[in-house]
C-alpha cells in the first residue's frame, strides 16, 4: 500500500498546476496522501475558496481510490471483505487481550481505551510501541510508533525495559518510537494535522494519543465553550479516522472516566467527551482494576461480541494474568 502511494506526487493530479502545488506546500501539504487527509478549512484561504478546497481534496481521494490505496465509494460487500484483508493486527502482549480484539489492535481504526487511573491504559500503549516494529508474521505491524503524550507519562526507560524483557533489540525499539510532548489543545490539533509527513518519512504504523481529551477538557471549562470544544474535538477525531484509513495505521486513544452519581444500576463511570468521542472511535474498551489484575471489556464494536478479558502488567508490559502467576511460583 504505502510503497505505491509514495510515488504519487501532487503535481501529477489532473488540473493542479505548480502554483497550487506551492500554495499547498506553504501549509505543509506535500503529498497526495497528505492532501487527502486535509480538511477544507485548512487550505481554503490558500487555494481561494472552500469549493476549490473541497475539489482538491476529493481529487486526491479519488486518485487514491483509483490506485487501490483507499477503498472506493461504493463496493460490493464481497470486495469490502477482500479489502479487510489489508487490515493488520498488532498483538498486545496478552493472549487474552488479543482474543478480545479478535487478533490484536487493528489498523484503519481508532481503538479507545478508557478507564480510571492506574487501569493500564498507558501500559498497554507502551507495550504496543515495543511490539509494533515486529513483522506482521510475528504479531507486529512492521513499522514504528508515534506517541503523543499529553499527560507527561511516557517513559523511555519503561519502553526499554519492556523491549529488553521481551528479548527485542531495545535500541531499535527506542529508535522506532517518536514522542511528542503536547502542551495544549491547539498544539495537539496542529500535530495531528501534520501527522502524514511523519508517517511517510518514518514508516509509522501505530499512533498513540495518551490522552485524547485531557487538554481540551482542561482548557474549555465554561458552559459557553462546550460547543466549540466539541466541534474542535470532532474535527480532530475525523482527521485521525482519515489518517488511520489512508495510511493503514492503528490508532490508540486513551480516555479518562467520570463518575455519574445519578446511575442506579451498573457501573457509574463513563468515558469523558460525550458522543463525539464515542461515535468517532471504532472500538471502545473499558479497563478496570481487579485486584492486581486488570479487566478489559469490549464495550462498543461494529463486529466483536461483548466480551471480557483479564490481563496484568509485569516487566514485560502487558501479559496474561497466568503468565505472571506461573513466573512467581517458579522455583
Ligand atoms: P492514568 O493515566 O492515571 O489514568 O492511568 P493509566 O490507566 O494510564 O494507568 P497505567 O497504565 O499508568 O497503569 C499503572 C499501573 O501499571 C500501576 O498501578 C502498576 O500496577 C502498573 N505498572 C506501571 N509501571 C510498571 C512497571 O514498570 N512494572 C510493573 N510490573 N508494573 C507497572
Ligand atoms: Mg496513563
Amino acid at each position: 500500500m504505502a510503497q505505491k502511494s509514495v510515488e504519487l506526487q501532487l503535481g501529477d493530479l489532473e488540473g493542479i498546476g505548480p502554483a497550487t502545488v506551492s500554495k499547498l506546500k506553504e501549509v505543509g501539504i506535500e503529498s497526495v496522501l497528505q492532501l487527502a487527509v486535509a480538511m477544507s478549512d485548512e487550505i481554503m484561504n490558500e487555494v481561494g475558496s472552500r469549493e476549490k478546497a473541497y475539489e482538491l481534496i476529493s481529487k486526491a481521494r479519488k486518485t487514491l481510490q483509483e490506485n487501490d490505496i483507499i477503498e472506493r465509494e461504493f463496493v460490493r460487500a464481497e470486495e469490502a471483505l477482500e479489502w479487510r484483508k489489508s487490515v493488520l493486527r498488532c498483538t498486545t502482549g496478552s493472549e487474552a487481550l488479543d482474543a478480545l480484539f479478535a487478533g490484536g489492535i487493528e489498523t484503519q481504526a481508532i481503538t479507545e481505551l478508557y478507564g480510571e487511573f492506574g487501569s493500564g491504559k498507558t501500559q498497554i500503549a507502551h507495550t504496543l510501541c515495543a511490539i509494533c516494529h515486529l513483522p506482521p508474521e510475528e504479531g507486529g505491524l512492521g513499522g514504528g510508533a508515534i506517541y503523543l503524550d499529553t499527560e507527561g507519562t511516557f517513559r523511555p526507560e519503561r519502553l526499554q525495559q519492556i523491549a529488553d524483557a521481551r528479548g527485542y533489540d531495545k535500541k531499535q525499539v527506542l529508535q522506532n518510537t517518536m514522542v511528542s510532548k503536547v502542551y495544549n489543545s491547539s498544539h495537539l490539533e496542529l500535530i495531528i494535522q501534520s501527522l502524514g509527513k511523519y508517517i511517510e518519512q518514518n514508516n509509522i504504523k501505530l499512533i498513540v494519543v495518551d490522552s485524547i481529551m485531557s487538554l481540551h477538557r482542561a482548557e474549555f471549562t465554561g458552559r459557553g465553550t462546550l460547543a466549540e470544544r466539541q466541534q474542535r474535538l470532532n474535527s480532530l477525531l475525523h482527521r485521525l479516522i482519515r489518517t488511520a484509513d489512508i495510511y493503514n495505521v492503528a490508532i490508540i486513544a486513551t480516555n479518562q472516566v467520570m463518575s455519574q452519581p445519578d446511575t442506579f444500576f451498573g457501573d457509574p463511570t463513563k468515558p469523558v467527551g460525550g458522543n463525539i468521542v464515542g461515535h468517532a472511535c471504532t472500538y471502545r474498551v473499558y479497563l478496570r482494576k481487579s485486584g492486581s489484575n486488570r479487566k478489559a471489556i469490549m464495550v462498543d464494536s461494529p463486529y466483536h461480541p461483548y466480551s471480557e478479558a483479564i490481563f496484568t502488567v509485569s516487566e514485560k508490559g502487558v501479559v496474561d494474568a497466568e503468565e505472571k502467576e506461573k513466573k512467581s511460583k517458579a522455583p
